[in-house]
């Protein structure tokens, strides 16, 4: 048969390989000293889970440590930490949330796409490696981001309403462009990886994707984000520090709460796969204006100093996402709802656990 026939593919099966019996089952985090990572990780320990392995480019706090099996410091960049870590687990779901954030990207955008694409190029073949090695159908949790959209102008934007997950996908930002695409490579590996070579593996890797909206923790802060003004907002109020947001009161985005943020990764995780229409899906929660926000915290913290300073630059990237998102396909096959609408992530959620972190 010539190599351009169709290959007898083969099918997964446990195992393909030695398995390697004595590598302990994980779940694997990069980026987990992030903010994402930081919530997911105390998400997953509140919920039982003993295997995660948790990977950043920087050694995590001791709280963090101790609520993983194993911490490994290193570069997502770095083959040779992947390869480590193919030799030491058996990974069966990985979550890979390490990344450069839109406005840091644009100051460096060839090192964001490295880390961005290239780091997540490496995490896919890991995981179809994994797959092959022990067997097992890898899970591969992506967050991307509402920095995939791209409207022209703000009449576009207004005219826009909720943005549906095939519309507008013209970023503007070197993040954006590089989740884009990662969302189609995922889409490439979980599908049509290897398509044409003789030993090819179907059904490697189970792709799954929520594009976040900004996100506000009331524990973290961001580093390098956009959406970087409304968490800013709060803990500045909260620590009693004047603040002089970066874009004008009319700016609207969406927006969601941490908590929400993090159990969204989990649900889309746990849904059945018979219930997903779509590899990549909207989340969204709620969508105030900038003066709103600043509206709310004065209704909390009284004394706070917000003021209203554009940045034209960072605004140009916040005037390109969308108001709104239109995540009915989230609520619809997985179940999305997350719990906190803006007055619960106010009272229920930011202002108590703030108050504490700067009292
Ligand atoms: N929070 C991200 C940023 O601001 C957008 O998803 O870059």
């Amino acid at each position: 048969m010539s190599t351009l026939e169709t290959p007898a593919e083969m099918t997964l099966s446990r195992p393909t390989i030695d398995p390697g019996s004595r590598r302990s089952t994980a779940m694997l985090i990069t980026g987990a000293g992030g903010e994402v990572g930081h919530g997911l990780i105390s998400a997953l320990h509140n919920r039982g889970v003993q295997n995660v392995v948790a990977l950043d480019i920087r050694e995590l706090p001791d709280l963090q440590r101790e609520q993983c099996m194993e911490t490994l410091v290193g570069d997502i960049c770095d083959r040779s930490v992947l390869e480590r870590l193919l030799a030491m687990f058996e990974i069966t779901e990985i979550y890979h949330l390490a990344a450069l954030l839109s406005t840091r990207a644009e100051f460096t955008p060839e090192t964001a796409h490295d880390v961005n694409v290239g780091g997540t190029l490496n995490l896919l073949r890991l995981a179809a490696e994994q797959a092959r090695s022990h067997g097992q159908r890898v899970k591969f949790i992506f967050p991307s981001s509402i920095a995939v959209y791209g409207l022209d102008t703000i009449e576009a934007k207004n005219d826009a309403g909720a943005v549906a997950e095939d519309a507008h996908l013209r970023p503007r930002t070197m993040y954006g462009c590089n989740k884009l695409y990662c969302e189609v490579l995922g889409r490439y590996y979980a599908s049509y990886y290897r398509q044409l070579a003789q030993d090819r593996v179907h059904d490697l890797l189970d792709f799954r994707c929520v594009r976040y909206p900004g996100l506000i923790s009331a524990d973290t802060l961001p580093a390098g984000g956009t959406s970087d003004f409304a968490p800013e907002m709060v803990h500045a109020a909260a620590a009693g520090n004047p603040y002089a947001c970066f874009v004008r009161e009319d700016t609207r985005i969406p927006f969601m709460s941490m908590p929400d943020a993090t159990d969204a990764l989990l649900a889309l995780a746990a849904a059945p796969q018979s219930n997903l229409c779509r590899r990549v899906y909207n989340i969204a929660s709620f969508s105030p204006s900038a003066g709103e926000l600043r509206e709310l915290v004065l209704q909390h913290f009284p004394d706070a100093q917000i003021t209203f300073e554009p940045d034209l630059a960072r605004q140009g990237i916040v005037d390109s996402w969308p108001a709104a998102l239109d995540d009915s396909a989230a609520r619809k096959d997985w179940g999305f709802a997350p719990r906190h609408d803006l007055g619960a992530a106010f009272e229920e959620y930011l202002v108590p656990r703030i108050r504490a972190r700067y009292s």
